[in-house]
C-alpha cells in the first residue's frame, strides 16, 4: 500500500495523474494544509479526484509550527497503515513534514518534481527541496538540469529518472473544459502574487501595485491569495491598487486555467503558473529575481522581472516576442503520470 500526500493548491494537480495511473492500492493523505474551498476542496471536485482517505487537518500556523503539526498528525496514521512507500510531490511545508516522518520509519519514499532549484535560501520551499531531495530514496524529476542539480548534492544517479510534468498531465486534460469557461472579451492580463518575498513585504508590494497601474490602459484580473487580501487589506493598501486592476476571490481551476489561456501576458510569482504559460506559449513575466524552473525561461514563455519597477518593460517585451505555436518541453506531454505509476511500482517490487 501507498501513502500519496497532498496538503497544499499546487499538489491537487500533481496527485491527480498519479493516482490515476496507479495499480497499487493508495491511501491519499489530505495535510490540511489548505482548507478553504476555493484553495482545496474546488480542486477535488473538478480534477475529479477521490475523497481523501485521511485529512489530518493541521491548518494554518508559522511554517516551523506547521510543519511540525504535519509530522505529529501524520506519524500515528502512517504507523497505522504501515505503507510500503511514500509518496510526496512538489515543495510544500506537507511535502517534507511528511517525507521526513516516513524515513524515520525506514520506509521507502519518492519525491515527485525533485531536483528544482532557485539557489535562494530565503524562499522556505527551496529549504523544502534542498530536505526532501536530501532523504528520499527515488527522485522523479521533470526536467534534465534537476539532474544535475541533484548529483551536485551527491545523490547517486540511479535514484534519479526523468519522468516529465505531472502538472501538465492535468492542464492538457482539462483545458478542453477550461474553454467552455467565460472569460472577458477585450484583451486582458492574468496576475497572481502569493510569495512571501514579495506580498510580505510592505513597501515591495505598493511598488508592485504602482507599476501595474502602469499598464493601462490593459486591464488586469488578479485572483488573490489569501495572504495577499489579508496584506493588502492590514497595511490599507486598498488605495494603492490601481484602477485597471480588478482584485477578484482565489478562481477554482478551470477558471484559472481558461484565463491563462485567453490572458495576453500572466504577471505571477508562482511557481506552477511559469510551466503552465509555457506549455501553452502564453507570455508570462515572474516578478521574481530567481526561478527554480529555468526550463521555463530558456524553453518556455517566461522571464524573470526582479524589479517592480520593470513590468511594464517586461510585459511589453513578452508581448512582443509571443510565440506562433506553443514551444515543446521534453516530456511534458501528459505521460508523466504513467511514467511515474511504473517507477513507483518498479520501487515495490
Ligand atoms: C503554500 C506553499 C507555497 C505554494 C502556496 C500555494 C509552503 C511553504 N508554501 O504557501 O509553496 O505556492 O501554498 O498557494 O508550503 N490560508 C487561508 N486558507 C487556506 C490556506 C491558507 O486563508 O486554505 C491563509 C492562512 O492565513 C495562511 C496563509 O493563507 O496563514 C498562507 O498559507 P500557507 O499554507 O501557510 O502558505 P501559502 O502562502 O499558501
Amino acid at each position: 500500500m501507498i501513502d500519496l500526500i497532498c496538503g497544499a493548491r499546487p499538489n491537487f494537480m500533481k496527485v491527480d495523474p498519479i493516482i490515476r495511473n496507479l495499480s497499487e492500492k493508495v491511501r491519499l493523505i489530505h495535510t490540511g494544509q489548505h482548507y478553504d474551498y476555493a484553495m482545496s476542496g474546488s480542486f477535488f471536485d473538478q480534477l475529479g479526484l477521490p475523497k481523501p482517505d485521511i485529512n489530518l487537518g493541521v491548518g494554518s500556523s508559522t511554517i516551523t509550527v506547521q510543519t511540525a503539526d504535519i509530522m505529529k498528525a501524520y506519524e500515528p496514521v502512517f504507523l497505522q497503515g504501515k505503507p510500503d512507500a511514500v509518496v510526496v510531490v512538489g515543495d510544500v511545508n506537507s511535502t517534507l513534514a511528511c517525507v521526513l516522518t516516513a524515513v524515520r520509519h525506514g520506509t521507502s519514499t519518492i519525491h515527485v518534481e525533485a531536483g528544482l532549484r532557485s539557489f535562494d535560501r530565503t524562499m522556505p520551499e527551496e529549504i523544502n527541496r534542498l530536505l526532501t531531495d536530501q532523504i528520499s530514496d527515488l527522485l522523479l524529476i521533470t526536467s534534465q538540469e534537476a539532474r544535475e542539480n541533484l548529483l551536485k548534492e551527491g545523490r547517486p544517479d540511479g535514484s534519479i529518472v526523468m519522468v516529465g510534468n505531472p502538472m501538465i498531465d492535468t492542464l492538457l486534460r482539462l483545458l478542453p473544459e477550461a474553454d467552455a469557461r467565460e472569460v472577458p472579451d477585450d484583451k486582458f492580463g492574468l496576475v497572481t502574487l502569493h510569495r512571501p518575498g514579495n506580498v510580505d513585504d510592505r513597501q515591495l508590494l505598493g511598488k508592485i501595485l504602482d507599476s501595474l497601474g502602469m499598464l493601462a490602459p490593459l486591464s488586469l484580473i488578479f485572483p488573490a491569495h489569501p495572504r495577499t487580501l489579508k496584506n493588502i487589506q492590514n497595511w490599507d493598501l486598498q488605495s494603492r491598487v490601481p484602477h485597471n486592476l480588478t482584485m477578484v476571490k482565489p478562481m477554482d481551476y478551470l477558471d484559472f486555467i481558461g484565463h491563462q489561456q485567453a490572458a495576453e501576458v500572466v504577471i505571477t510569482d508562482s511557481g506552477g503558473v511559469q510551466e503552465e504559460t509555457s506549455v501553452m506559449g502564453v507570455p508570462c513575466v515572474t516578478v521574481r529575481p530567481n526561478t527554480e524552473r529555468p526550463i521555463t525561461c530558456t524553453l518556455g514563455t517566461n522571464i524573470l522581472c526582479p524589479d517592480p519597477l520593470e513590468i511594464p518593460e517586461a510585459v511589453e517585451k513578452q508581448i512582443k516576442k509571443r510565440p506562433a505555436v506553443p514551444p515543446i518541453i521534453p516530456l511534458w506531454d501528459g505521460g508523466a503520470g504513467a511514467r511515474i505509476a511504473c517507477e513507483i511500482e518498479r520501487i515495490l517490487k
